[in-house]
């Protein structure tokens, strides 16, 4: 079966609209605070990309790989390290950046990774979530958009590593 990318769900305005209120929220919170953001790969980079370029706290960025593996019981699966942080973490704000939250498993095992690396604090950005598919309770700091149980491609998502080049989401159609 090949799937195709289907109706625009998040339009590239919408997309902006939230990136800046977003941005907003951030440099509020730091103001002249240093703050490492951390984008998890592969889904986070165009968000990242683009968030960045509107922070006028002082920013430093790094990237890391995550992969959860779910168990398909309501407990988190294992979560597996495949790259890591390479900036100094201790005594660092660290803002992990996230496409999209949906069982929790990946962001609640990161902050749990980074506090134990003595982070001054560690907070959750996130452009896409969805409540209904949470396995364990995570705090989103700084959310772009609550969405229903659909699969997402475009603006860094992927099905099967295809449509992350697209500038809006668009729900996968089968
Ligand atoms: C996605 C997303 C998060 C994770 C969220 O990554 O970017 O890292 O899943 O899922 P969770 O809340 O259920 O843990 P994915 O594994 O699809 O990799 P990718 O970013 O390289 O596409």
């Amino acid at each position: 079966m090949s799937y195709t990318p289907g109706e625009v769900f998040i339009n590239e305005e919408q997309i902006k609209d939230a990136v800046n209120k977003i941005a907003v929220e951030i440099n509020n919170k730091y103001k002249n605070e240093e703050v490492l953001l951390v984008g998890i790969l592969k889904g986070s980079f165009v968000f990242m990309a683009d968030l960045i370029r509107k922070l006028t706290c002082p920013v430093k960025i790094d990237f890391m790989g995550a992969k959860s593996y779910g168990d398909g019981t309501i407990s988190c699966g294992r979560v597996n390290v495949t790259k890591e942080c390479d900036m100094p973490i201790r005594n660092q704000h660290v803002l992990i950046v996230e496409d999209i939250v949906d069982s929790g498993c990946t962001t609640s095992f990161l902050k749990k990774y980074f506090e134990d690396k003595g982070a001054k604090s560690v907070r959750l950005c996130a452009l896409l979530s969805k409540p209904s598919r949470r396995k364990v309770d995570v705090n989103i700091d700084f959310l772009g958009f609550n969405i229903p149980d659909e699969f997402m491609v475009g603006y860094g998502l992927d099905y099967a590593e295809n449509f992350r080049n697209f500038n809006q989401m668009h729900i996968l159609n089968p």
